[in-house]
C-alpha cells in the first residue's frame, strides 16, 4: 500500500492600483511571466454591464496590449459576456465562453483576462480552469464584493439544477489585480451590496476591523473613495489571508468561516429567482444567524445590536418577504449540508470577531430568529431575548 503525500506551491498575486488600463501603468504586465517564447498570448473577456458603463473599454484594453507588445498580444477581439447572475444561470453561457478559448488557441501558459463582478468572475474562471485543465487566470474584478472578497477566492463556478455554484472548480487565479477607479460607475445597490463581505470576514476575523467599519458606514454609504479604498484592501487581504495562511485554501474540512451568514443567503438568492443581490441576501443572512445566536443565548444583545445596527446604517434591509416561509429558507440548512459534506458546520457570531462553529440548527430558534427580524424591520425591535 502507498499513500504518498504531495505539496504544491501556489504563488496568488494580489495588486492594488488605479487606472490599470492606463499604457502607463506596469501592473498588467509585470504580472504575467515571461514566456521565453514570445509575448504572452492574452484572450480578454469583459462583463456587459461594466462594458456599458465603461464604452471604451474594449479600444483601452487593445491599446495596453499595443503598448506593451514585448510583454502580451492579444489573442483575438475582446469578449463581451452579460453580466450578474444570469450569466450563471444557464450552462451555454459557458460553453460560449470555452468556444472562445478554443477559437483563440490558447494553451496552458496563455492567459484568460476577465473584467468583470463577481458573476461573471466565477463563469469565465471556471471555463478558463477547465479549458485545457487550465488556462492561467488573470481577474480584474470591478464591483465592491469582486474585490473584498470574490476575486480573491479560489473558487470558479456556475449554479445548476437551481442551486448556487453546484457546477465548478477550486483553481487560484494566477492574479488579481484590484483597481479601485472600476467602482465609479457601479448602481448604488451594487456598491453597497459587495460591502457586506467586508462585515463578514470582520466578524469572524478582526474585531478592530468591525469596529472601524461600524465607524466609518455613514463615508461608506457615501461612497467616500478614501474610506472605501481602506476597507476593501483590508477586507481583501483578510481573505487572501484565510486562502494563503488558512490552512485549508480547497476546504478539505468542514470549517466554513467565510461563509458565515451564507447557508440562509444561497437559499434566499434561489427562492427569489435571484432578484436579490448576493450581498444583499448575505446581509440577511448574517442578520439571521446573529439574531439566532441571540436567541440560544451564544451572543451578548451588545454585540447582536452592534452587527445589526452597522448593517443597517450601511443601509441594508434585513429582512425579506421569503423569510415568512421559514421551512423553506430552512431547507438552505440542507442545502448546505450536501454541498460541503461530513458534518454539519455553520459559523455562528459569538462576539464581535469571533465565530463558533455549530453542528445543528435548532428550527424552532431560527424560526423565532425569522419572527424576531420580521418584528424588528415593523417596529425596530432590539434583540433583547
Ligand atoms: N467565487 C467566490 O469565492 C465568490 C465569493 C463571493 C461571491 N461570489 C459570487 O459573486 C456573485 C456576485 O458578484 P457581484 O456582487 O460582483 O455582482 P454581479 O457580478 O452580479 O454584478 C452586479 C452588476 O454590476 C454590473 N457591473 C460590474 N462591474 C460594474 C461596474 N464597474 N460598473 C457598472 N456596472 C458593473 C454587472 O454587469 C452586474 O449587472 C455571486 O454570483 C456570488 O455567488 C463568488
Ligand atoms: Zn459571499
Amino acid at each position: 500500500m502507498i499513500n504518498a503525500t504531495f505539496q504544491v506551491d501556489f504563488v496568488h498575486r494580489l495588486r492594488f492600483t488605479r487606472n490599470a488600463l492606463d499604457p502607463e501603468n506596469p501592473t498588467w504586465r509585470e504580472v504575467l511571466a515571461p514566456t521565453g517564447a514570445g509575448p504572452a498570448r492574452v484572450l480578454a473577456f469583459v462583463d456587459a454591464g461594466l462594458a456599458a458603463a465603461w464604452p471604451g473599454i474594449d479600444q483601452q484594453i487593445a491599446g495596453y496590449a499595443a503598448a506593451h507588445p514585448q510583454s502580451l498580444e492579444l489573442a483575438g477581439a475582446t469578449v463581451s459576456v452579460p453580466g450578474g447572475e444570469a450569466v450563471k444561470n444557464d450552462r451555454r453561457h459557458v460553453d460560449e465562453i470555452l468556444d472562445q478559448i478554443h477559437r483563440a488557441g490558447l494553451c496552458r501558459q496563455s492567459y484568460v483576462a476577465v473584467f468583470g463582478g463577481g458573476a461573471v468572475l466565477d463563469a469565465v474562471g471556471y471555463a478558463a480552469a477547465i479549458a485545457h485543465r487550465g488556462v492561467r487566470l488573470v481577474r480584474f474584478p470591478t464591483t465592491t464584493l469582486a474585490q473584498d472578497d470574490s476575486g480573491l477566492g479560489v473558487k470558479n463556478g456556475i449554479n445548476a439544477f437551481g442551486k448556487k455554484n453546484y457546477l465548478g472548480v477550486f483553481s487560484p487565479p494566477w492574479a488579481v489585480v484590484n483597481d479601485i477607479d472600476f467602482l465609479a460607475t457601479l448602481s448604488e445597490r451594487d456598491f453597497r451590496s459587495g460591502l457586506v463581505e467586508a462585515v463578514k470576514v470582520a466578524l469572524v476575523k478582526d474585531a478592530a476591523f468591525f469596529r472601524r467599519i461600524a465607524k466609518s458606514t455613514e463615508a461608506l454609504a457615501r461612497r467616500d473613495m478614501d474610506v472605501v479604498s481602506n476597507v476593501i484592501r483590508e477586507s481583501a487581504v483578510l481573505h487572501l489571508r484565510h486562502i494563503t495562511e488558512g490552512g485549508d485554501p480547497f476546504e478539505l474540512t468542514t470549517a466554513r468561516p467565510l461563509d458565515f451568514g451564507h447557508w440562509a443567503a444561497h437559499r434566499l438568492e434561489e427562492m427569489t429567482d435571484f432578484e436579490l443581490r448576493h450581498g444583499e441576501a448575505v446581509a440577511i443572512g448574517i442578520a439571521l444567524d446573529t439574531a439566532y445566536a441571540r436567541h440560544i443565548g451564544m451572543i451578548s444583545e451588545e454585540d447582536a445590536e452592534s452587527i445589526l445596527v452597522c448593517l443597517e446604517d450601511l443601509g441594508f434591509e434585513l429582512h425579506h418577504p421569503a423569510l415568512e416561509d421559514g421551512r423553506s429558507v430552512l431547507a438552505g440548512v440542507d442545502e448546505f449540508r450536501e454541498h460541503l459534506g461530513g458534518l454539519l458546520t455553520i459559523m455562528m457570531p459569538a462576539g464581535i470577531g469571533v465565530g463558533r462553529d455549530v453542528h445543528e440548527i435548532d428550527a424552532e430558534a431560527m424560526m423565532s430568529a425569522m419572527a424576531t427580524l420580521a418584528r424588528r424591520r415593523a417596529g425596530q425591535e432590539r434583540l433583547a431575548s
